[in-house]
């Protein structure tokens, strides 16, 4: 079969088209003959070295949707020919930029036939962040008033779509006013602009002075000062990425403000999660968006074009 590796760590021009043996499905394992996967930012990291281990050479991908062509002995929900999308692929074993790929029976889920491979493959990790960080970490209720940094962002346009379903009002930032009406178009209330120097005072306008329950942040160095102005007492911050700055405590403790870490590595068991998400696609809470495809000889120019940003969505890889 053919499948995107890379045999030695770098730049995007790294990655290369290998001929390589169809990998057999262990006991708990299904083999998914891949339709689409999808490119994730932590991809970029694990390709520059900078980013746990991966024996090499390596096959990128840690998402996507295809067709189980084997199921293993212990698999009993799956079978041949069912359509599945795939979340959390361990990045110490292959991924899903192959033809095929061996898939642990704990990390896909039954696709409904209504939701084509392109979309699926696009919401396997950004679905399952969005809906743990919202769903099950913050616990978002209906009325709640939710800020989405980069809300164009691949986990950024679910979690928007995410916490609209569930009855919260969003207000999300993106960089471009392009990107902006689109992530209003997905369900936020407002979509401001995340360069603004009054970006603050807009997010309080926005909720009429009252701020916000939830924040989801996956950039915690530049935002946390701003998230612990917007918010209202009680609130949370869920951050997805970036340091802890320096920050005045006098918020937390006027506001009892909560600070929650994700990780998705930690939630290793996708199923459940993934059923979710794939119920809000199929009656069309959730529109994963494709902002581009590429093909397996043209991963080199996903990545680059993943660092560049300045879309709405999803970069999608199909073999
Ligand atoms: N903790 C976890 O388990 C976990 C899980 C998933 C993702 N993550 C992390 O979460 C982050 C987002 O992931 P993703 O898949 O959504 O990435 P993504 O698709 O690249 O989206 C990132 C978004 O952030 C926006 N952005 C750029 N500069 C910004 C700024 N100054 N303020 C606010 N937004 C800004 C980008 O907008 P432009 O396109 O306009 O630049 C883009 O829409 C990444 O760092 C990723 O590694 C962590």
């Amino acid at each position: 079969m053919r499948a995107v590796r890379y045999h030695e760590h770098g730049d995007p021009d790294v990655f290369q088209v290998d001929e390589v043996p169809r990998p057999s499905p262990a006991p708990d394992e299904v083999l998914v003959e891949m339709r689409a996967a999808s490119v994730n930012p932590v991809d970029l990291l694990v390709r520059s070295g900078l980013y746990g281990d991966v024996s090499l050479p390596s096959v990128p991908g840690g998402d996507g949707a295809g067709v189980v062509a084997a199921a293993g002995e212990k698999v009993e929900a799956l079978t041949e020919g069912d359509r599945v999308v795939v979340s959390g692929m361990d990045r110490s074993a292959g991924g899903t930029f192959a033809e095929y790929a061996a898939v642990p029976g704990t990390k896909v889920a039954a696709l409904p036939e209504s939701v084509p491979f392109e979309v699926a493959g696009a919401v396997g990790n950004v679905g399952a962040t969005a809906w743990t960080a919202l769903a099950e970490v913050a616990g978002i209720q209906p009325g709640d008033r939710v800020l989405v940094h980069g809300g164009a962002g691949g986990v950024g346009h679910a979690a928007v779509q995410v916490a609209a379903s569930a009855g919260a009002d969003v207000v999300a930032t993106a960089g471009s006013e392009a990107a902006r009406a689109r992530v209003e178009e997905l369900g936020a209330s407002v979509a401001l602009d995340y360069d603004s120097d009054s970006l603050a005072a807009e997010v309080l306008e926005a909720t009429g002075g009252a701020g916000v329950e939830t924040v989801l942040d996956h950039r915690l160095e530049e935002y946390l000062e701003l998230d612990l102005e917007v918010l209202a007492e009680g609130g949370q911050v869920v951050s997805l990425m970036g340091n802890v700055p320096e920050a005045s405590a006098l918020p937390f403790y006027a506001k009892e403000v909560t600070l929650q870490a994700l990780r998705m590595d930690n939630h290793p068991v996708r199923t459940p999660m993934l059923e979710r998400v794939l119920r809000l696609v199929e009656r069309g809470d959730l529109t994963p968006v494709v902002a581009d495809t590429y093909d397996f000889a043209e991963v080199e120019q996903a990545h680059r074009d993943l660092s560049e940003g300045g879309y709405v969505g999803k970069l999608v890889v199909a073999p």
